[in-house]
Parts: structure tokens; sequence; C-alpha cells
């Protein structure tokens, strides 16, 4: 391989190891290497659509960017520093290959345009993944909920028990963020679906291109409409890693859940051993690893989020090299979203219920006092009166240590001789649950339409996609 720079022209020194070292992003842009040669094989096929260059000359360029895409696939492909990143490595490889004829490849074309256009592809290619993978996960999520519309567990505020939940319902909350989330990156797509190709370096070109063929022959939607916005617009980036952001915050709150909820003063839940660790000194450990590491997790997808934001922040229109730092971040974010989807995944589908443990937790406690002050509102006593009535029987209950419903109906009817016997009905916790149909309530059948909502959108996503 040649190791004279290719834009090496107008100078007269070259520059130390570690200048070259330090400028060189191959190390971690080899990873656009397909998305590069396939950038180029559009281009340089619209180069011959257009006239451009001479067809014979377009197709030695194109057998020989297929063979490198061969040799890529091979794992055969050797990258050097010296050339200091994919778009020029990849040039310098196909020089070796077919000789002077593939410096006819960057007519008409930047590496401005061409990193941008590789990027464009790479994120095109990487946010279906992260549906899929959420797809997965709300699969998951929805049948959990099914098995448990009457899991009764008490539902907090403060982490205080509030009043008592389903299990199902709980487990729906977390759909309902993740069915957003799927909606912010099907956004995403759309402002990543744009060829910027044929920007060139800022100024668009004087050569007859036809950027609409080239972004057609890459399978994007539409073309950027300004050129110094072409190639240096990362909002699709910014996007992605916002989304990833939400979703990561998403992610980890469940996590946190799940962690306080496997310890031993809750025993709500149980992790499968598969998705949990030991301690090398405490033999009765069993760690629940993989939840805290997806909630740490949350923590550098954040940071790469504010990485690029700050690198954006002072740059002036159009390229400037900062841009170069746009790359690791967003490639750390798309791998950390896909492992931890595809773990959380596995830990949600393997992890059991206490059924009995939750239901115990809203028995002996005063989840049920707005029950109460419910059914006295419910008999004509204002609710503020009924609110301050309950108050009282929950202070004088918390130092007899007796719940509402062991409360004897002979000192209900003390209180107020509106309290029957169906008190007692009232303040059982299922009934309480089950009772609640105001849309989008904790009710059995609340929760059964969502369950029926959130199928039909699953399915809908899945036959969507099985289509294309
Ligand atoms: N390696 C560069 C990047 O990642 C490619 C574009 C370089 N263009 C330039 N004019 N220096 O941003």
């Amino acid at each position: 391989m040649s190791t004279k720079k290719l834009w090496g022209g107008r100078f007269t020194e070259t520059g130390a190891k570690y200048v070259d070292d330090f400028g060189a992003s191959i190390g971690f842009d080899q990873l656009l290497a397909a998305e590069d040669i396939t950038g180029s094989l559009a281009h340089v096929k619209m180069l011959k659509k257009t006239g451009i260059l001479d067809a014979a000359d377009v197709d030695q360029i194109v057998a020989g960017l297929e063979k490198l895409e061969q040799q890529l696939q091979k794992g055969e492909l050797e990258f050097s520093t010296v050339n200091e990143d994919i778009h020029m490595n990849i040039e310098a490889l196909l020089t070796d290959e077919i000789g002077p004829v593939a410096g006819k490849l960057h007519t008409a074309r930047s590496r401005n345009d061409q990193v941008a256009t590789d990027f464009h592809l790479y994120m095109k290619h990487q946010l279906p993944k992260v549906l899929d993978r959420l797809h997965d996960l709300e699969t998951v999520l929805v049948e959990k909920a099914s098995e448990n519309v009457e899991t009764i567990m008490p539902g907090y505020t403060h982490l205080q028990h509030a009043q008592p939940i389903s299990y199902g319902h709980y487990l729906l909350a977390y759909y309902q963020m993740f069915k957003r989330d799927m909606e912010r990156f099907e956004f995403n797509i759309q402002h990543t679906d744009i060829s910027p190709l044929g920007a060139a370096a800022l100024a668009g070109t004087t050569f007859p291109i036809d950027r609409e063929y080239s972004a057609k022959l890459l399978g994007f939607s539409d073309v950027y409409h300004n050129s110094l916005d072409a190639v240096s617009d990362r909002d699709f980036v910014l996007e992605f890693l916002s989304n990833a952001s939400i979703l990561m915050m998403h992610l980890s709150r469940f996590c946190e859940e799940i962690v306080s909820w496997s310890s031993y003063e809750f025993k709500y839940l149980s992790l499968s051993d598969q998705f949990s660790t030991g301690s090398s000194i405490m033999p009765q450990k069993k760690n629940p690893d993989m939840a805290e590491l997806i909630r740490g997790k949350s923590g550098r997808v954040y940071g790469n989020l504010m990485g690029l934001l700050t690198v954006m922040k002072g740059i002036p229109l159009a390229y400037n090299k900062d841009l170069q730092e746009d790359k690791e971040g967003a490639f750390d974010t798309v791998n950390t979203v896909l492992m931890s989807l595809h773990v959380f995944t596995g830990m949600l589908a393997t992890l059991t219920v206490n059924e009995d443990r939750m239901a115990h937790a809203t028995t002996n406690d005063f989840s049920n006092a707005t029950e109460l002050a419910d059914y006295l509102a419910n008999k004509g006593i204002p609710f503020r009166q009924a609110h301050a009535i309950v108050g009282k029987l929950v202070l004088d209950g918390l130092k007899k240590n007796r719940p509402l419903q062991a409360i004897p109906l002979a000192e209900y009817k003390e209180i107020s001789p509106l309290i029957d016997e169906d008190v007692y009905h009232d303040l059982d916790a299922k009934v309480a649950v089950e009772r609640r149909h105001s849309l989008g309530g904790t009710g059995f059948d609340q929760i059964k339409l969502e369950l029926k909502r959130a199928n039909a959108q699953l399915a809908q996503y899945q036959s969507l996609n099985s289509e294309s």
C-alpha cells in the first residue's frame, strides 16, 4: 500500500507520526467500511449514468470496489493510519487494486459528503435493529401483563403505599413508555433517510451530477436540499442519542424497581439464576448484576449525548474536523442500547413474581384508605370531610396496629350510621383494583382493553415489518 497522502500535493513536509495518529479516525471509522464501499458504488454508477465518467473507467472502478467488498466480508482488508480514515483507506486499496483510474472515483465528491453519507447509511441500518429489539421487549411485557391482570400489589407514590394496583397494569405502564420510544426512533428514521451525497465539500459541484439517482441507488427516500446543511448536519445522530437516552432512562427506572423488589425486604420478584450473579465471599448472595449494569449504562449513553451536543454547539458551517468526534459515542450507544435491550428482555422473560408476597403487602397496610373515603363520599359526605374522618381512623389504626377492614361494624356505625356491612367489600384490595373502571385505570376491564390495543399494535408492527 502506498504511504503517500492522497491530499499531499500542496505539502512539502510530512507530519510527525504522532500527529498523524492523533488526526486519524481509521481506528474506529473502519466500522463504516461496508457503507463506504456501498456509497462509492452508488456515486460512481451515477457518474456513469450522467456521462461524467467513461463507462469503461466506471466498470473498472465498480469491479475493484466489488472485489474490496468481498475481501472486507472475508476480513481480508488491512487498514493503515497513514491513510487517516476509512474513506482514504478504501481509495488507497482501490488504487492498489486497479491503478490510477481509481483516482476518478472522487470526481464531484468530497470526503465531507462521503462521511455524512456513510454515517446516514450506518444509522439507517441500525435503527430498525433497535426497533426490533424494542418490539421483542414489548412482546414479553404484554405477555407478562396478560398473565398478571389480577395480581395485586401496592401502588406507590413517594415509595409509600398509596393504593393497590394490578401488577399487569404496572407492566403496561412500561409498555406505554417503550411504545413512545419506538415512535421516537421511527421518526428518527425520517431524518436519517436523506442523502447528503453530491453536496461535495460544502457548495455542490459544477459537474452535472444526479443526486436523486445516487440517493435512489442507496435506498434513501430524499436528498438534502442545502449543501451546507448536508455536510454539517448531525441532527439525525443527536436525535438517536437523545432517543437512546430516554430509552435508557426507562430501562434504568425499571431496573431500579427490579433491584429493590428482588431484595430480602420486598421479595416481590425473583430473578432467574441465568440473569443473576453470586459473590466471591458471601455464599448466600444472588445479585441483580444485569439490572444494575443496565441502570449504570444509562450513564454512558447520556454521556455520549452530552459529548456530541458539546462538539456541535460551537462549530461554524460547514465541515470542521471536530465532526470526526461524532462517531465513537454513536457506535458505542448503538451497541449499548442493543445489548441492554437484549439482556433486559431475557431478564424480564425469566423473572418470577411472588404473587402472595405482593398481595400480602396490601392486606395489613392502609392502602385502602381512599376506598373508605370514597365510600363515605358516595353516601353523601363531602369528600374533604370523609378524608378527615378516615385520616383519624388511620391514626387510631396505626396506634392499635389494626387495619381499616378489622374495625368492627359497631365502631363504624358510631362514626356514621350511613356505614353498612358492604364497607368490608369495598375495603378488599382486589375489589379496590378491580373497580377502577375509569379509562386507563387499573380496573381489570381497563387492563384487558389496553392489552387488546397493545396486542393489535404489536401485530401491526409485525405485519408491516415482515412485508418489507
Ligand atoms: N475522517 C473524517 C471524519 O470522520 C472524514 C471527513 C474528513 N474531511 C476533511 N475535510 N477533513 O469526519
